[in-house]
Order: C-alpha cells, then sequence, then structure tokens
C-alpha cells in the first residue's frame, strides 16, 4: 500500500537517477551534520539531567518536604553525635551504619559525621 501511494508522487525526470553531492556541498554538509548531531546529544544530556530522578541522593527521608533540613543545638548535642551523609540511614539524621551496605553495593565511600567533644 504504502509503494502504491509513493508511485504516485510526480518525481521529475532525472530525480531518480542518483542523489549527487558536489565536493563543496559535502565540505558544507559532513560539518554541519556534525555539528547537529552533537547538538542534540547535548540537549538530550541536559533534559535527561533535568529530568533523571535516578541521581538523586535522597531516596525516602522527607519526601513532601521541599528541603530537609535538621538543626540542634550544640547543649544537646552531648558528648558524641554521629550523623548521616549517605542519606540510606531509618534514623536520619543519625547514622544506623546503612552506609556500609551502601558502599558494598555501589562501591561508594561515604561514611558517617561524627562530632565529639574534645575529650569524649
Ligand atoms: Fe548514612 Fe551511616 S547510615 S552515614
Amino acid at each position: 500500500m504504502a509503494a502504491s501511494a509513493l508511485s504516485a508522487i510526480p518525481v521529475p525526470a532525472g530525480a531518480s537517477s542518483g542523489f549527487r553531492l558536489s565536493k563543496e556541498h559535502f565540505a558544507l554538509a559532513v560539518p554541519v551534520a556534525l555539528a547537529a548531531a552533537a547538538g542534540g546529544f547535548l540537549v538530550g544530556l541536559y533534559v535527561s539531567g533535568r529530568t533523571c530522578k535516578k541521581g538523586r541522593v535522597n531516596t525516602f527521608v522527607s519526601k513532601d518536604s521541599p528541603k530537609v533540613v535538621h538543626s540542634f543545638d550544640m547543649e544537646d548535642i552531648g558528648t558524641k553525635a554521629v550523623y548521616c551523609r549517605c542519606w540510606r540511614s531509618k534514623k536520619f539524621p543519625y547514622c544506623d551504619g546503612a552506609h556500609a551496605k551502601h558502599n558494598e553495593e555501589t562501591g561508594d565511600n561515604v561514611g558517617p559525621l561524627i562530632i565529639k567533644k574534645k575529650d569524649a
């Protein structure tokens, strides 16, 4: 059906003898095609980077909040506090050791932030 539809299109005489490109046109077409391909590739990278959610570090902590912030008074910390930096702790913002599994699975090397008094 498609072939019969195409055969109905009038073709100018000589057009079916082949497509010829002069050296000058070819020298111009190649860089234009390469630039268009590179531009398309870069646009694709930009768009996928803006929409891809795989790169998110926070997978479950307070996802209904536009920003996760925790604040502590120094007096309330006590002698030692261990805070999660891998975003995998079920006790976030405190470290529960989940970083070890994350590191094993991903090859990452994240660990907690430990704040302690000098003599603790
Ligand atoms: Fe996240 Fe330990 S669980 S740093």
